[in-house]
Formats: structure tokens, C-alpha cells, sequence
């Protein structure tokens, strides 16, 4: 992914990132930004955010990255943040079995903020590179099978599929956007149709004796 300075006519997409305590979403996030990795990270207090520019299908984008803390006593700040989110990465840890049964409710949960319809959401499994994961592939994949979403296996700590995390939400934003944009524009042109035969209906009456 390329990355770029500011500009003018840059997209702004905010993301954020999701799931339980200790899965590896500010690890995730330090990783993509600054390409490090500390095995003794600290406990997220409340939300941080990020910002990356990058380039993407030609497209110049500020990336807000969203980093929430997974600890309960944080959940209702991260659930009122989701309704301003262009892309959701939800997290969970593959040597955390918990971690994944967590993901079914943290999805619920945003069923009460979020437009799936206009939202980006993708499922993360973190920890890769522990060996005899907990979670298997297979479970993650029926999951996302079921609500649609794309499964990507990550290492923070391997750097393995964490900039593919990063293009990956990207990817589905920019899609939701063209979808938007042909609506706007089929809805102009509906508009602009309309006005026009309007016009015509009222040239024939004057026509008319
Ligand atoms: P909260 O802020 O409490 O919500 O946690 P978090 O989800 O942001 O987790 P964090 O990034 O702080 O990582 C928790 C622990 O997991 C830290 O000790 C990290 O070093 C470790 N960790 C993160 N990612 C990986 C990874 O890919 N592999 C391994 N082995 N450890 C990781």
C-alpha cells in the first residue's frame, strides 16, 4: 500500500477496531502505523485513534483508525462510536477460544448503531503465529459465511495479512461508496427526467389550440 501526504481531495474513511481485551487490536493498529511490535503492550484506556494517509486504486485516503478498549467497563464508549464508522474490523484472539464466542455479541451489538447496508465489516483472526490455535479456521469461516463477511488470519507480532487487514476494509468502503454515488447520480438523472417531461407536458399544452 502506498502511502501519501495530505491533500485536498483525499477520502476520509474512519475505522474502528473491535473485540475483547487483549486480542491484539492495538498491536494490529501500531503495527500498520509505525511497524512495531511490543509483547508487554498496555491496556487501552477508553478510545485512541490513528490517522495513515494512504493510496489506494488511485483513490487518496485518510485512514482514522479507531482503537477501543475491550474491557467491559469500556463497551457502552465503543458502542456509541460505531454509528459514525465507515468500516468495522472486528477482532478476536485464535488462541482465545472466549474471544471468538465474544464476537457473536459484539456483531449484535451493532446491529442496534450500525447500517450494515453503508458499513464495512470484516471478521479478524489475531495470534496466528501461536501454534495449536484454539479457534479453528472452519468455525471463523461458517460465521462469516452466515453474516457475509470476510475472514482474514493476522500476526501483529509476525506482521502476517496486517496491511491486507488495512486494504481489505478499504476495498469494501470504496465499493459501498461507488454504490452510494450511482444511486445519487441514478436519482439526479431520475430528477432531471422527470423535470423534462414536465417541461414537454407543458410546451404540448401551449401547442395545443
Ligand atoms: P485492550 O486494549 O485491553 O482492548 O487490548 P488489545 O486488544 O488492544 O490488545 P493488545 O494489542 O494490547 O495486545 C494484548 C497482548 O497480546 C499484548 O501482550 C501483545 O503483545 C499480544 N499480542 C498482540 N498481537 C499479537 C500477535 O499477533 N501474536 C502474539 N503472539 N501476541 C500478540
Amino acid at each position: 500500500m502506498e502511502q501519501i501526504n495530505e491533500d485536498k481531495d483525499r477520502i476520509l474513511y474512519k475505522v474502528i477496531l473491535i473485540g475483547d481485551s487483549f486480542v491484539g487490536k492495538t498491536s494490529l493498529i501500531i503495527r500498520f502505523c509505525n511497524d512495531t511490535f511490543e509483547l508487554n503492550g498496555i491496556a487501552t484506556v477508553g478510545i485512541d485513534t490513528k490517522t495513515k494517509f494512504i493510496k489506494r486504486k488511485d483513490k487518496k485516503i485518510e485512514l482514522q483508525i479507531w482503537d477501543t478498549a475491550g474491557q467491559e467497563r469500556f463497551r457502552a464508549l465503543s458502542k456509541n462510536c460505531t454509528n459514525q464508522m465507515d468500516g468495522i474490523i472486528l477482532v478476536y484472539d485464535m488462541s482465545n477460544i472466549a474471544s471468538f464466542k465474544s464476537i457473536k455479541m459484539w456483531y449484535n451489538n451493532l446491529k442496534e448503531t450500525v447500517d450494515f447496508k453503508k458499513v464495512g465489516i470484516i471478521l479478524v483472526g489475531n495470534k496466528c503465529d501461536i501454534e495449536n490455535p484454539q479457534v479453528d479456521h472452519k468455525s471463523a469461516q461458517e460465521f462469516c459465511f452466515q453474516h457475509g463477511l470476510s475472514l482474514l488470519e493476522s500476526s501483529a507480532k509476525s506482521n502476517t495479512n496486517v496491511s491486507e487487514i488495512f486494504s481489505s476494509i478499504i476495498d469494501i468502503m470504496l465499493k459501498l461508496n461507488d454504490k452510494t454515488n450511482l444511486k445519487r447520480v441514478n436519482s439526479k438523472l431520475e430528477q432531471i427526467s422527470q423535470v423534462k417531461e414536465e417541461q414537454l407536458k407543458k410546451k404540448n399544452k401551449k401547442n395545443c389550440c
